[in-house]
């Protein structure tokens, strides 16, 4: 019997960048406000295609959507709620999220999307849905994609997605 207090997890696989791109787009009308989403995986393994399919799931209108690298973080606020797409890949010390102010958004009105999450320190949240993308050698195309839930908040929103797409 599964504990009541233990983590949920689901794993996938993906063999294309819409099929990664669709998994964001149908969790997406899952997502409430205040909740984080960590993107983890190397270079290129799909995190960003991955924010693209949440931000779309939000109804945001032929969404021009870039990594935020540059910029630390990128906001859609057209969409049924705002997303804010983090990139702290090039973050030179967590300290800087709240010097920047950006700290603010990861629990704010909307839902935060982070890339390179470990990257922030403290100020990531305990309670996170984690997606974990891995390249698989086999093909240049497949993905393996954890998804984790830390944290009742991300429990709940991880458990509701199960039940609507059952294996
Ligand atoms: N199954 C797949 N899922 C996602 N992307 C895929 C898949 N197969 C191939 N790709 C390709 O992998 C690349 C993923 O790029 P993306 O920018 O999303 O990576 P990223 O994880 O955000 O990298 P970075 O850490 O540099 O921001 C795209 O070029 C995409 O076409
Ligand atoms: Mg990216």
């Amino acid at each position: 019997m599964m504990a009541k207090d233990e983590g949920l997890n689901w794993v996938l696989m993906s063999r294309s960048e819409l099929e990664t791109q669709q998994l964001g787009e149908r969790l997406s009308p899952f997502l409430i406000p205040g909740c984080v989403v960590e993107l983890n995986g190397e270079l290129g393994v799909g995190k960003s295609v991955f924010a693209r399919g949440v931000v779309w799931g939000m109804g945001v209108e032929d969404p021009y959507i870039t990594s935020p690298t540059f910029t630390l973080m990128n906001t859609y606020t057209e969409g049924r709620i705002p997303v804010y797409h983090f990139d702290f890949y090039r973050l030179s010390s967590p300290d800087e999220l709240g010097l920047t102010g950006t700290d603010e958004y990861l629990d704010g009105a909307g839902v935060a999307l982070v890339e390179w999450a470990e990257r922030g320190g403290d100020w990531i949240p305990a309670d996170r849905l984690v997606v974990e993308l891995l390249h698989q050698e086999e093909n240049p195309d497949l993905r393996h994609i954890e998804l984790r839930a830390e944290g009742p908040r991300s429990r709940e929103i991880l458990h509701g997605f199960r039940q609507r797409y059952p294996d």
